[in-house]
C-alpha cells in the first residue's frame, strides 16, 4: 500500500486530496460529510462580510455546460457565504473539525488590506485553522475585491503582507487565471512573504444563449470551472512551478480522476483540491479518487508522491525548440485497422487513403500532426519518428 500522506508548508496531510472552496463546502455538515469521505483537507466557502457586493443571487446560479449532451464544464454566479462571520467562526468550522480533515480557510482579501488583517485575525482566533487560503481571485464581483486585486501583482502583495500581520498559520494565496502571465504575480506574492501558492480559481466566462427565447442562460457573467479548464490551468501551474522550483503549490481545475491528481503532482502540487467533480457526483467521489491514487501508485511501485512531484517539468519545451526536433510520421498497424475510415476523415493533409478495407499513411504528405492517432478508434494509428 502506498504512502499518500504529503507536507504542505510543514504541516501533514493524510493524502493530497482537498475539497476547494464552493457549494459542497457550504457549511460545517458540508465538510465534515467531506473529511468522513476520506479529503484530507477541506476549504469553506469564502468568508467575508455581508455587503451590498456580495450579495448571492438566488434566481439560477449553475449552467452545465454539454457537448453531445456530456458535461465538459459549468459556468455559476455564485458569490461568497451567506453567513456571517459568527456562525462560521463558532459553530461551523467546529462541526468541520468533526469529519477529521485540516481546515484551510478561505479568506476575503478586503478592498481596504487593513480589514484583511483583521479578518485573519479573527479566523485566527477560532484555533481551528491549520492553512489560510487568501482568496483574490473570484472571476465576478466589483472592482475592489477577487480578481481585480489578484490580477495586479502589487494589490496582491499588499493583500499577503496585511494578511501576515495577523496570520499564524502558513499563508496560502489562491491566484485568479484570468490573467496572461501568473509568475510575476506568483513571485511578488512570494516577496511579499506568502507561505504557498494555489493555482487556481475559476475563467470568468458566460453561460451562452437560450435560443428558444433569446435570453442568457445565465443573467451575469460567471466562473467556468470543471474539465474543460484543466488545461489552462495546468499551463499556469506549470509556469508558475517552474518560476518557483519547489515552492509549494495546491493545485484546482477540472479535477475528475485519480489520474488528474497524478498529472497535477507531476507538473508540481503538493495538494489537489476538487470541486466540480463532487458537485457532479456528491461526496463519493472522494474515495474513489484516493482508491484509484492508491492503486496507480501501487502498480507502479511508487512509494511516495514525493517520487513524482514535478517529474513532468523539465520536458516542457519553447516551441521553437520543438520545430527544430526530428518529425514524426503516422503510421498505421494494419493488424488492428478496422477500415472505419476516421483517420481519413481527420487527415486535412491527405496523407490517409483506405484500400481494400484497410487505412495506409503516406510519410510524404503526412505532416506530423498526431490527429489521426487521437481519434482511431482501434487504436491502430500511431505517430513515430
Ligand atoms: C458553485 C461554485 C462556487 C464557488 N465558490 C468559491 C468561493 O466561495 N471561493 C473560492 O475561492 N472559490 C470558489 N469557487 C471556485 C472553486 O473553488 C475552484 O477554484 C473552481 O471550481 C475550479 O475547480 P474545479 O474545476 O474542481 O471545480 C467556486 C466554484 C463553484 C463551482
Amino acid at each position: 500500500m502506498a504512502n499518500l500522506s504529503v507536507s504542505f508548508c510543514g504541516v501533514p496531510f493524510s493524502n493530497p486530496l482537498v475539497l476547494g472552496s464552493a457549494t459542497p463546502s457550504w457549511d460545517g455538515e458540508g465538510m465534515k460529510a467531506a473529511g468522513v469521505a476520506g479529503a484530507a483537507g477541506v476549504v469553506p466557502k469564502t468568508i467575508g462580510p455581508v455587503q451590498s457586493w456580495a450579495a448571492h443571487p438566488r434566481n439560477g446560479r449553475l449552467y452545465i455546460y454539454k457537448v453531445d449532451k456530456r458535461p465538459v464544464g459549468m459556468v455559476n454566479i455564485e458569490l461568497f457565504t451567506t453567513m456571517t462571520r459568527e456562525q462560521w467562526l463558532k459553530k461551523e468550522l467546529k462541526i468541520a473539525k468533526e469529519g477529521g480533515a485540516r481546515i484551510i480557510a478561505s479568506v476575503l482579501a478586503m478592498p481596504d488590506p487593513a480589514e484583511t488583517t483583521d479578518l485573519v485575525a479573527e479566523i485566527e482566533d477560532t484555533g481551528l485553522v491549520d492553512v489560510l487560503e487568501l482568496n483574490v481571485s473570484c472571476p465576478m464581483p466589483t472592482s475592489t475585491v477577487g480578481m481585480h486585486i489578484g490580477k495586479d501583482p502589487r494589490l496582491a502583495a499588499q493583500q499577503v503582507a496585511a494578511a501576515k500581520k495577523s496570520a499564524k498559520a502558513p499563508l496560502c494565496i489562491k491566484l485568479t487565471p484570468n490573467v496572461s502571465d501568473m509568475p510575476p504575480i506568483a513571485l511578488a506574492c512570494r516577496d511579499a512573504g506568502v507561505d504557498g501558492i494555489v493555482i487556481s480559481n475559476s475563467i470568468r466566462s458566460f453561460a451562452g444563449v437560450d435560443i428558444n427565447t433569446g435570453k442568457p442562460r445565465l443573467r451575469a457573467y460567471g466562473g467556468y470551472t470543471g474539465p474543460a479548464i484543466k488545461p489552462i490551468i495546468q499551463r499556469h501551474l506549470s509556469e508558475t512551478a517552474r518560476a518557483l522550483p519547489g515552492f509549494p503549490l495546491m493545485a484546482l481545475g477540472g479535477v475528475m480522476s485519480a489520474e488528474d491528481i497524478i498529472e497535477y503532482t507531476m507538473l508540481g502540487a503538493t495538494l489537489v483540491q476538487t470541486v466540480t467533480a463532487v458537485m457532479w457526483n456528491g461526496y463519493d467521489v472522494i474515495p474513489r479518487l484516493i482508491k484509484g491514487l492508491n492503486a496507480w501508485m501501487d502498480s507502479k511501485g511508487i512509494k511516495s508522491l514525493d517520487e513524482i512531484r514535478g517529474v513532468a517539468l523539465p520536458h516542457i519545451e519553447r516551441i521553437e525548440v520543438l520545430a527544430n526536433m526530428p518529425p514524426m510520421f503516422a503510421k498505421i498497424d494494419e493488424s488492428k485497422c478496422t477500415g472505419c475510415g476516421i483517420c481519413k476523415r481527420v487527415c486535412f493533409y491527405r496523407a490517409i487513403e483506405i484500400n481494400d478495407g484497410i487505412a495506409t499513411a503516406d510519410r510524404g504528405k503526412c505532416d506530423g500532426c498526431g490527429l489521426c492517432a487521437q481519434f482511431c478508434p482501434a487504436l491502430a494509428a500511431t505517430l513515430e519518428e
